[in-house]
């Protein structure tokens, strides 16, 4: 995005050029100038100061039947961000406030003031309602509390434990009082992160040797949740390592999402 102090005369989006098979490459998305619209009554005009890149965006940019719609080719891709009103045609939103909404992918975004929410900047940064007090935040709450009902004592394990949902999962399993907190990440600086700064009990790096043994070793007693964000290979050796009682949240499978064919559903149960 661009610097904040600078004023956008003619902004920019990025449109998905085609449907990507298997890893995206540059070649599917445009980078493009557009016009700034006139605003309607109740409108308000935003310039995009963060947004975040997800997951999901992988599924939306295929147009396979999913939760979320696909993406439109040709058009300038959407997702959430952050940015400050510019012009404002509704009582609701003022110019100078900042606001969350739907029409990241672009620098300059005009929408209903109805679709967008007013964020405190003051209390928190800008990144942090598109994290920890957004989406991926309240992913990593609901998936512990609702789906997985983490109660005091639980082993839980995390994959995914350096990115946006996963940092948020440990943190807030440690808050709720487990016993102890296990994540795995792709490389030694994220876990180290996940133990020195976020607190986590122990960690490994998935691409160090197979999971099954690096995830006994760190919970030889086994595991009471796992908060699946990869699918695949973790999803097989958390299974192997639930204890009685034992529950997973299946948050997402980000290891398969650039497949091309099904991913085996396969488990392996010990001996
Ligand atoms: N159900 C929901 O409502 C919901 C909402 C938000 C997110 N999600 C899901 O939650 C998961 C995490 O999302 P996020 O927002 O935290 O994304 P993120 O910040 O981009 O983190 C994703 C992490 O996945 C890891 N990763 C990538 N490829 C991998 C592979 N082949 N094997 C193992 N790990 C791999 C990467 O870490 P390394 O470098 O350590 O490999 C990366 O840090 C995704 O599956 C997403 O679809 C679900």
């Amino acid at each position: 995005m661009s610097d904040s102090t600078q004023q956008i005369t003619v902004p920019r989006e990025v449109r998905l050029a085609s449907r990507p098979v298997g890893w995206p490459t540059q070649e599917d998305f445009n980078l493009v100038t557009s016009e700034i619209a006139e605003l309607a009554d109740g409108e308000i005009r935003v310039r995009n100061e963060v947004m975040s890149v997800d997951p999901y965006m992988r599924g939306r940019m295929s147009d396979a039947k999913s939760y979320a719609a696909p993406y439109e080719l040709d058009e300038a891709m959407t997702g959430a961000a952050v940015g400050v009103v510019e012009e404002s045609r509704s009582d609701k939103v003022s110019v100078g406030d900042h606001v969350l909404h739907g029409l990241g992918w672009r620098e300059v975004a005009v929408m209903p003031a109805d679709e967008a929410r007013v964020v405190d900047t003051s209390v928190a940064s800008a990144s942090a309602y598109l994290g920890m007090l957004g989406m991926t935040g309240l992913t990593a709450y609901a998936g512990l509390t609702r789906i997985a009902q983490i109660k005091e004592g639980d082993v839980v394990f995390v994959s995914g434990a350096a990115g946006a949902v996963g940092s948020m999962v440990g943190q807030i399993a440690k808050a709720l009082g487990a016993s102890r907190v296990i994540g795995s990440a792709g490389s030694a600086d994220k876990v180290a992160h996940v133990v020195d700064d976020l607190g986590f009990d122990a960690a490994f790096n998935y691409k160090d040797g197979p999971v099954a043994p690096q995830l006994k070793e760190a919970a030889p007693e086994g595991i009471d949740i796992y908060f699946d964000n990869v699918g695949g290979e973790h999803l097989e050796a958390a299974i192997g390592a639930l204890r009685e009682g034992g529950r997973i949240a299946i948050c997402g499978a980000i290891s398969v999402y650039n497949n091309t064919e099904p991913a085996p559903a396969r488990a392996t149960w010990p001996a």
